[in-house]
């Protein structure tokens, strides 16, 4: 089932509220990171640029067709032979990748999820070790322009808290600053 509050306002809209190529270098991502799994690709926004940035492959999943084709469509016009798309249930039915088979999950603007412990649970059984685990949310401020609504937004603290439960070692002492409206966390499995 689709995440509570999870879908998305008009691809024009959504893009600017990221510089995704600062973003991801700030959390660390680079040619030196090989495998990717990204949690909920939406329209591509990170899917795109994480694909360009590491050496591996990237499969990215996501439970609407909409958001999947709107992702295959940029991945064919950008060439890219590095992205595997899989319209899949991830709290359902798990990504279905192997254990320990990436260093690197993103859970982007999803940690607001019902149970966001599958979600990172998943993440840790992926995941090589080492790998990583990169977050990144909407700040906790109620006058971003969009985002989950208060009571269900997580703080970083939060998710710092959860995924430490799942087995996770937090990388950053304090939330990345990604402005003009979100953090990221940076997380060891
Ligand atoms: C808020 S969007 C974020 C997209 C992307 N991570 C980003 O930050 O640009 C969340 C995405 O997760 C997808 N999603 C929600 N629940 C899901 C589920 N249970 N399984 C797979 N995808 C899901 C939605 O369809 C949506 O595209």
């Amino acid at each position: 089932m689709k995440t509570r509050e999870s879908g998305m306002p008009e691809e024009s809209m959504w893009e600017q509220f990221f510089d995704p190529p600062a973003i991801l270098a700030k959390l660390g991502v680079s040619h030196l990171i090989r495998d990717v799994a990204e949690f909920g690709c939406g329209y591509g926004t990170f899917t795109i640029p994480v694909a360009r940035m590491v050496s591996g492959t990237v499969c990215a999943f996501d439970i609407d067709r909409d958001m999947i084709q709107s992702t295959q469509e940029k991945v064919r016009r950008e060439g890219l032979r590095n992205v595997r798309l899989h319209m899949r249930d991830f709290v359902a039915e798990g990504t279905g990748l192997v254990e320990a088979s990436v260093d690197l999950a993103m859970l982007f603007n999803i940690l607001h999820a019902e149970r966001p412990h599958v979600l990172l649970q998943e993440a840790y059984r992926i995941l090589r070790s080492p790998g990583t685990l990169a977050i990144i949310h909407w700040n906790y401020d109620p006058t971003t322009p969009r985002g989950p609504s208060m009571e269900i937004r997580p703080k970083p603290e939060r998710c710092l808290a959860w995924a430490a439960e799942a087995g996770f070692i937090a990388l950053t002492s304090r939330p990345v600053d990604l402005p003009p409206y979100h953090y990221g966390l940076i997380l060891a499995r």
